[in-house]
């Protein structure tokens, strides 16, 4: 039986690492619902509705991409929405260490809970939001790291913090 995956993270922003594992897992799954982690503790630069609207842009051609955000336990959320998987990106080493205690505690939490580990291809084994973040926030260059409207976007948005932090 083919499965929906849910595949969560904080998006921020997206980048072309995140986007190549949704198209990887669409052959896969029926649904890939990007699931966008409301974080009280993680000082977003894009607010929750801005990383929704700039992902379903991304994805608006293909309707098998949902956008949703959740609070909370990723356990309690995957478990109302039914037959999920959850999908992470393995980058390097270091991520399987997280990755595995990430997965057993939600094993504990939920017996049920099952993911599904992808290895990101190499071009993007190094990306993450906050490296492209300060890249940008210091002027330099992140083409190929992610969608060029969404480089514009932080470039734009980190400029604006700067010259209001002054
Ligand atoms: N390509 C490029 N970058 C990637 C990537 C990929 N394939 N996979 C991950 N990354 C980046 C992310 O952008 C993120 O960058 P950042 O830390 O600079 O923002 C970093 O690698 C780590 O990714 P991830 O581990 O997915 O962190 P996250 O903050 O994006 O998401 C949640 C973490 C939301 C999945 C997790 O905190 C969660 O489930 N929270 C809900 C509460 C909960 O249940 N907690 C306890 C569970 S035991």
């Amino acid at each position: 039986m083919k499965k929906h995956a849910i595949y969560p993270g904080s998006f921020d922003p997206l980048s072309n690492g995140h986007i190549n594992l949704i198209e990887r897992a669409l052959p896969i799954f029926e649904t890939v619902t990007v699931a966008i982690a409301v974080n009280a503790r993680k000082k977003t630069v894009f607010s929750l509705e801005e990383r929704e609207e700039m992902i379903k842009e991304v994805f608006k051609k293909n309707d098998r991409v949902i956008v949703e955000s959740f609070e909370g336990l990723l356990v309690d959320y995957v478990t109302k929405k039914k037959t999920s998987i959850v999908i992470r990106g393995i980058r390097t080493n270091s991520d399987f260490e997280y990755e595995l205690s990430f997965a057993q505690a939600n094993r504990h939490l939920t017996p049920n809970f099952e993911s599904v580990f992808m290895m990101t291809d190499p071009q993007y084994s190094y990306l993450s939001s906050s490296m492209i973040r300060e890249i940008v926030g210091l002027g330099g260059s992140t083409r190929g790291m992610l969608p060029d409207f969404i480089e514009e976007a932080l470039r734009k948005r980190l400029k604006s913090q700067k010259l209001s932090a002054k």
